[in-house]
């Protein structure tokens, strides 16, 4: 099954304190009205994975993420966080591939491809994130740009391990501007991404795939790109550090 999903990337803000107030004034509006069909998850930065998790355990359908993983297993990587330290802390999720670290950090295709692996291999669910620059889109080669990613990390899984992911995509012209792609190019590209994981793996693991929209998603857009045959949800930058605008977007999706 698709399930309905709304993840939180909150990146690199909010201290402690701030943290754990907009966790609070989440789930106190989560405790009263829940949707039970939708997941919710919170990609918080790592201090605070610990603390977020305990206040969110026993509310329904609210999950903690990370929001990236160390390739390696353990070790000698000053600074890395591994799969199995997320795992002692019972995280579920976790993002990798965001455009941000690809571009910043360098993060190649094979880089993502293992730690994909390496989430999988303990049982966290890689919310994997692909998306073209803008000058890819002006030359009309967004969808082949976008199907390579998927081809060179997503399609080096086996068929078991990529019924244990979620896709995102997130058009890099649209994160943090302000300028959400429009709707029939949403739908484009992720009835594109659905239909290669189909022809690749087959009906049942592309009708079970579940697609998510990232990119300046507000409280106003929410619906509509939710509304769309092929989108099961967002991820969702600037708008989840403000607990109103989150709770207003969760509340978008049916
Ligand atoms: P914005 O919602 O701020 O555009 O960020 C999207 C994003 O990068 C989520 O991972």
């Amino acid at each position: 099954m698709r399930n309905k999903i709304i993840a939180a990337n909150w990146k690199m803000n909010k201290d402690e304190y701030e943290s754990k107030n907009l966790t609070y004034e989440i789930l106190k509006y989560l405790n009263k009205t829940n949707n039970p069909s939708v997941y919710k998850i919170l990609c918080v930065p790592f201090p605070f994975l610990n603390k977020i998790h305990n206040m969110c355990a026993g509310v329904n359908m609210i999950f903690v993420g990370a929001q990236n993983c160390s390739a390696f297993e353990n070790g000698a990587y000053t600074g890395e966080v591994s799969s199995a330290m997320l795992k002692s802390l019972s995280i579920l999720y976790a993002i990798v591939g965001h455009s941000e670290r690809r571009i910043m950090f360098k993060e190649s295709d094979d880089l993502i491809l293992e730690k994909m692996k390496r989430l999988i291999s303990k049982q966290i669910i890689p919310i994997y994130c692909c998306g073209e620059p803008f000058s890819e889109r002006k030359k009309k080669n967004h969808i082949r740009y976008v199907l390579n990613q998927i081809e060179q990390s997503v399609c080096n899984l086996k068929k078991e391990e990529i019924k244990k992911i979620v896709i995102a995509y997130e058009p890099i012209w649209s994160i943090g501007t302000g300028i959400t792609a429009e709707l029939e190019d949403v739908q484009e590209m992720h009835f594109a991404i659905r239909k290669f994981i189909r022809l690749k793996y087959g009906s049942s693991v592309s009708k079970n795939l579940s697609l998510l929209y990232g990119g300046s998603v507000n409280p106003l857009n929410a619906k509509q790109i939710f509304d769309l045959p092929d989108v099961d949800g967002g991820l969702i930058g600037g708008a989840s550090l403000k607990s109103q605008d989150f709770i207003d977007i969760v509340n978008s999706i049916n």
